[in-house]
């Protein structure tokens, strides 16, 4: 089959989300793992397209300054990466572990990867190859409903923060996903705010708010933003 003559990439996310062509367990795996052509020609460019309001309110909320060095986790068609880069000089990391997802992010970012400001990496959020206290900012966006390990990742994440560091979350509640359920029932753990932020204090976070989004495409979308703490002078 030829997905290119069926489905343009420009259409929206929900379109793919509502078809009827595409079976649900398939859609499913492919959302928390996108692969092949599928994955690469399609998914990619439909998670840019579909979560582009999302994306750009969870990095709004991280407010980067012109040196903040920035990590996405989970980062897809990499929508997230490229906007951050119009924002900061700092160092860029995105973590997926999907290999289709990394080598397409080589393509696409080739040029940030060429000059040595972005480095890409096929890894899990739980165990994360990054130095510890590396990168003032992180951003997730639909991804944690993939995580078989929530505490175990959050505390990864605090690892890598640097004190005074940053995360937001940009996700889905539990009622607009209930729309989805044909394919959320393949395996999707789903959350209201409360628990994300219960996880993140658990964690270590401070400073946790979340932010109830109402956009066309977003309603029912939250952004949670935490701080790792300052570390203590004395
Ligand atoms: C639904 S896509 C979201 C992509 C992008 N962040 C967005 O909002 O459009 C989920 C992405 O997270 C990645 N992912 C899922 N579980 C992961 C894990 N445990 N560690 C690292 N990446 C993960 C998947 O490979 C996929 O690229």
């Amino acid at each position: 089959m030829c997905y290119r003559t069926w489905m343009r990439p420009s259409r929206q996310l929900a379109d793919l989300l509502s078809s009827r062509l595409v079976p649900s367990r398939f859609l499913a795996s492919q959302l928390r793992r996108p692969t092949g052509r599928f994955g690469r020609w399609i998914l990619a460019r439909g998670l840019n397209d579909g979560n582009a309001e999302q994306i750009a309110a969870t990095l709004d909320a991280l407010d980067l300054d012109g040196t903040d060095s920035f990590l996405d986790v989970g980062f897809g068609g990499g929508r997230a990466l490229r906007l951050a880069s119009r924002k900061t000089r700092g160092a860029l990391y995105g973590i997926d572990f999907s290999p289709d997802m990394v080598a397409r992010g080589h393509r696409v970012f080739a040029d940030l990867c060429a000059e040595g400001r972005l480095d890409l990496i096929s890894a899990d959020v739980s165990d994360l190859p990054l130095r510890s206290e590396l990168v003032d900012a992180v951003i997730t966006t639909n991804t944690i409903y993939f995580w078989p390990d929530l505490p175990r990742a959050l505390r990864e994440l605090f690892r890598v923060l640097v004190p005074g560091g940053r995360i937001a979350f940009g996700f889905s509640g539990r009622e607009k996903l209930a729309g989805f359920g044909n394919i959320t029932k393949h395996g999707f753990t789903t959350f209201e705010p409360g628990d994300l932020e219960r996880a993140l204090v658990e964690a270590g976070f401070a400073a946790v708010e979340t932010r109830a989004l109402d956009g066309e495409l977003t309603r029912g979308d939250f952004v949670t933003v935490a701080r790792r703490f300052e570390r203590d002078p004395t």
